[in-house]
């Protein structure tokens, strides 16, 4: 753009209404026009944050993880956040077309804007905005979880009929795949329920009571694992050393954690490999550790793969082993920590102490 049509242009957004001829150009002199090609990332959520955008041309999206928050046109403005609040990105941000952008460095948008109460008040509208937009999307997600979770219990209930033919086919009461497929069916109602709650915020209990997992174990084995196509599909073992005694865990927590660990395991290792979960006791907690012989986690991402959103697979959202981290953290006050296999793959060590 040229300066004259730049002048113009800036003169219609806002944030500029209140600037006088003068200001606008020397601000603009301190400025800088950044060219960016369709698809090229500006800066990841986390990121450090040094300057806020202005869209001259072309489009972008505002995302985390796999959901876009916004799609930000021409006369609209990101990056903002990181600089008013001195802290790092809020979100990521790329181009959806080839795009021209104007920088605004911190130094310049201080000295500029925190001078203009007016062009201040034109910002906080827009943050309302958003606020304002984004509470409605919430509100709306809410609904539809709703309206989700609502039909799936309902798409469950023929899975009542487990108990039915339990009770009426001969030989088969006290089948232990049937007991499987039976608690899995109360395991899933839970969750559903407590995705609701957690939706509206409510406080969630996490029934903590006295276990066998090496039982829980057993029964993953032979109700999940074995079955599940990336795993007995690929002709991959499970197998378990050691023993635990009894001790207080969530059952469904560990199933969830157990599942996400072993499927991981699975997917990093080559079919008709082996993956081990040895169990073992350490002075006054429960360790159980995941080991595969996989491709290992390349050093790195060792250290991201903890973060939220975080993901090596190409189908992956990064979310499997923050809700580990959460359940053996925030239910159990254990952790979860990985280091490399000796020789090759991953060792994942959940600690749960026995007092949990
Ligand atoms: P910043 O946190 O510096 O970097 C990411 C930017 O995304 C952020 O500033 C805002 O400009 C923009 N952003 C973050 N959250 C939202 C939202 N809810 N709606 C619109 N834009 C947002």
């Amino acid at each position: 753009m040229n300066r004259t049509e730049l002048l113009q242009f800036l003169s219609k957004i806002d944030l500029f209404h209140f600037f006088s001829g003068e200001e606008l150009t020397a601000f603009l002199e301190e400025a800088a026009e950044v060219q960016t090609a369709k698809g090229v990332v500006l800066f990841h959520e986390g990121d450090p944050g040094q300057e806020m955008y202005i869209v001259l041309r072309g489009m972008v999206k505002v995302f985390r993880g796999n959901r876009v928050i916004d799609i930000v046109k021409p006369g609209d403005y990101f990056g903002e956040m990181a600089i008013i609040e001195n802290q790092p990105r809020s979100a990521s941000v790329a181009a959806l077309e080839d795009s021209l952008l104007l920088q605004v460095p911190l130094a310049v948008f201080q000295e500029y804007f925190s001078r203009q109460p007016k062009s201040l008040v034109a910002m906080m509208r827009t943050l309302s905005q958003r606020v304002r937009r984004d509470l409605e999307i919430l509100g709306h997600d809410y609904e539809q979880i709703n309206i989700m979770v609502h039909d799936m219990k309902n798409l469950l209930t023929p899975f009542h009929l487990l108990e039915v033919m339990e009770r009426t086919v001969p030989g088969l009461a006290g089948n232990r795949y049937l007991a499987c497929m039976v608690k899995a069916r109360a395991d899933l109602l839970v969750l559903m329920e407590n995705a609701l709650a957690q939706a509206k915020r409510l406080q969630i209990e996490t029934p903590i009571h006295a276990d066998s997992l090496d039982q829980l174990i057993v029964d993953l084995q032979e109700s999940v694992w074995m079955i599940h196509p990336e795993i007995g599909g690929r002709g991959l073992r499970v197998e378990v050393t050691g023993s635990l005694p009894e001790f207080p865990f969530s059952s469904l927590g560990l199933c969830r954690v157990l599942s996400n660990l072993v499927l991981n395991a699975a997917q990093a290792s080559e079919a008709e490999g082996c993956i081990t979960i040895a169990l073992s006791r350490e002075d006054d907690a429960a360790v159980v550790k995941i080991i595969d012989q996989g491709c290992g986690i390349p050093e790195e991402v060792r250290e991201k793969i903890f973060q939220p959103h975080f993901t090596t697979k190409a189908d992956g959202n990064g979310i499997g082993l923050i809700s580990c981290k959460q359940i053996i953290e925030e239910t159990h006050r254990g952790n979860l920590t990985f280091e490399p296999t000796p020789g090759q793959g991953t060792t994942f060590t959940i600690r749960i102490p026995f007092s949990a």
